[in-house]
């Protein structure tokens, strides 16, 4: 595809840049997309959301077999691993998500550019092919969606064997017996619990004195009892200050991370989750005139321009948390903003969950950050134990907790741990998206014996009303 010439060309087609071209294309762009992996859907499609998230279903499985089933009156045989199998299954899901994306292109006429892009300036964008031969392409819009890469931690070299990313943690050919986690966020703690439930002996090591920590406290310390419960250790307030590669597995060494008494352990696998850092690497930035800022993500003015003229940016390379939701919402309205279009996103109504069991999901603000703002608010909880659908599933761990801003009566924030807290969450996004109240929500008509009456009762809570509680 030499030369040709675009109205909207997206550099990356992780889930900003393919949502975006396939909106734009919508809006009859004639749209392209540079994309140098083999697989379309970027990091969450090939190695992030999906293909954890088959693992965390099918490791969730095979625990809930060994130890759940019994309490159901199910008696099986100790279930036995089948690891191919399951790393085969993950794969295909995988596999089939990159097919669809291609087909949505192809049903949208969007251009596959394969290969690597660089900014030319002057609105051309070189493509350098799997081959090595380049071609040039022209568009009146550029947008650079190349997501982000795994951040690295000094003096520990990933080799993604025994000392690995969320990437080598996909696909390890075994089970080790002991995995040390260095990093106690997300994915910390979706893989640490993949791992732990497949058998291995999991450690989380993390820098803070509390795992999630840009969660709501309560959700932390709460959430770290439940993985204990399931045999996840944790050493907060540690930082690992060498991992060396031994004969067999590594040896880690780590101090209190405010001062003290070095100590190592031997482990078989080390997984590095400390974050992931934008990545705009070989791009061209300074050619093109695009600026980063102070963190090195690129700079944009707030409706995703960049500071050279007709070059735009979504996604995890820009600032905003990191989430495949979140790309692919800047994706669509950078499109219908070029379109002419009014659309808008509410950076206070972006959900984000953490799929261990159970679930972790949140959106807006946590108590902390009510406080640290003098914003006052009430708060309605109810538990997972007096929701009868729950008990009955024998999920009775976690809670719904709604906070309501006491000025405006706004929903301001919700947080969730507890049985598919991720789907339960959408219906408090969208209250917060139309400005209800807890009151709206708990007038709604929730059907019983479901998980969301958990919500309606929370809801209620925050005026003192519950039913069932
Ligand atoms: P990316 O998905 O990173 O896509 C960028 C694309 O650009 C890539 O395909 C890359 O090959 C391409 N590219 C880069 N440079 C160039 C170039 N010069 N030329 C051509 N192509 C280029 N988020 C969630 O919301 N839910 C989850 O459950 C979740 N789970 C995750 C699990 C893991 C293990 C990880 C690592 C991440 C997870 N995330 C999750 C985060 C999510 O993957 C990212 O937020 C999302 O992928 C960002 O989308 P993006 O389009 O900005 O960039
Ligand atoms: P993270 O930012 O969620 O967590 C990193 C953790 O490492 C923090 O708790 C931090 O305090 C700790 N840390 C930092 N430096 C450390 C050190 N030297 N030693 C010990 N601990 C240290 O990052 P994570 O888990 O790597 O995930 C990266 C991104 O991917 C996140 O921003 C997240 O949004 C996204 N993601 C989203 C998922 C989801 O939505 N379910 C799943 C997985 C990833």
């Amino acid at each position: 595809m030499a030369d040709a010439s675009y109205d909207i060309l997206f550099i990356g087609a992780g889930p900003g840049g393919y949502t975006g071209a396939i909106r734009a294309a919508q809006l009859g762009f004639k749209t392209a997309v540079v994309e140098k992996s083999p697989g379309l859907g970027g990091t969450c499609t090939n190695v992030g959301c999906i293909p954890s998230k088959a693992l965390l279903h099918s490791s969730e499985l095979f625990y809930e077999a060994g130890h759940g089933f019994a309490k159901h009156g199910i008696k099986i045989a100790a279930p036995e691993l089948d690891l191919p199998t399951m790393m085969a299954h993950k794969q295909s899901v995988v596999a089939s998500s990159n097919k669809g994306i291609e087909f949505l292109f192809k049903k949208n006429k969007i251009d596959w550019l394969k290969g690597t892009g660089k900014l030319l300036g002057g609105g051309k964008v070189e493509v350098t092919g799997p081959d090595g031969a380049k071609s040039t392409a022209t568009a009146k819009h550029i947008v650079i969606a190349t997501g982000s890469d795994v951040m690295p931690l000094r003096g520990i070299e990933i080799d993604e064997k025994s000392i690995v990313s969320s990437t080598g943690a996909l696909v390890l050919g075994a089970v080790p017996k002991s995995m040390v986690v260095i990093g106690g966020g997300v994915i910390g703690l979706e893989l640490g619990s993949v791992w732990s439930r497949l058998g291995a002996e999991v450690t989380v090591v993390e820098f803070l004195d509390r795992i999630l920590p840009t969660n709501d406290g309560e959700v932390s310390k709460q959430m770290q009892r439940i993985l204990e419960r399931q045999g996840i250790k944790f050493r907060l307030g540690m930082k690992v200050t060498a991992a060396k590669k031994a004969k067999s597995g590594v040896s880690l060494s780590m101090e209190p991370a405010k001062g003290g008494a070095a100590e190592t352990l031997d482990v078989d696998v080390v997984l590095v989750s400390i974050g992931r850092r934008p990545y705009a690497d070989g791009l061209g930035l300074d050619a093109a005139g695009v600026q980063l800022d102070d963190k090195g993500r690129i700079k944009t003015d707030g409706h995703f321009a960049t500071t050279a003229a007709g070059i735009y940016a979504i996604g995890d390379v820009i600032a905003g948390p990191m989430l495949a939701h979140k790309a692919e919402e800047e994706g669509a309205v950078l499109a219908e903003l070029l379109a002419g279009q009014k659309p808008h996103i509410n950076p206070d109504a972006i959900p984000a969950v953490v799929y261990t069991w159970p679930e972790v999901a949140s959106v807006g603000k946590t108590e902390e950050e009510l406080k640290a703002a003098n914003i006052p608010y009430k708060i309605g909880k109810f538990p997972f134990s007096a929701n009868a659908r729950a008990r009955a599933m024998m999920a009775t761990d976690g809670f719904v907790k709604i906070l309501e801003d006491q000025r405006t009566k706004r929903v301001i924030g919700c947080h969730i741990i507890g049985p598919n807290a991720g789907d339960l969450l959408a219906e408090v996004t969208a209250a917060i998206e139309y400005g209800a109240s807890a009151e709206d929500i708990a007038r709604v008509c929730h059907s019983h014996p479901t998980l969301t009456e958990a919500v309606k009762e929370a809801a209620l809570a925050v005026d003192g009303r519950t039913i069932n509680m």
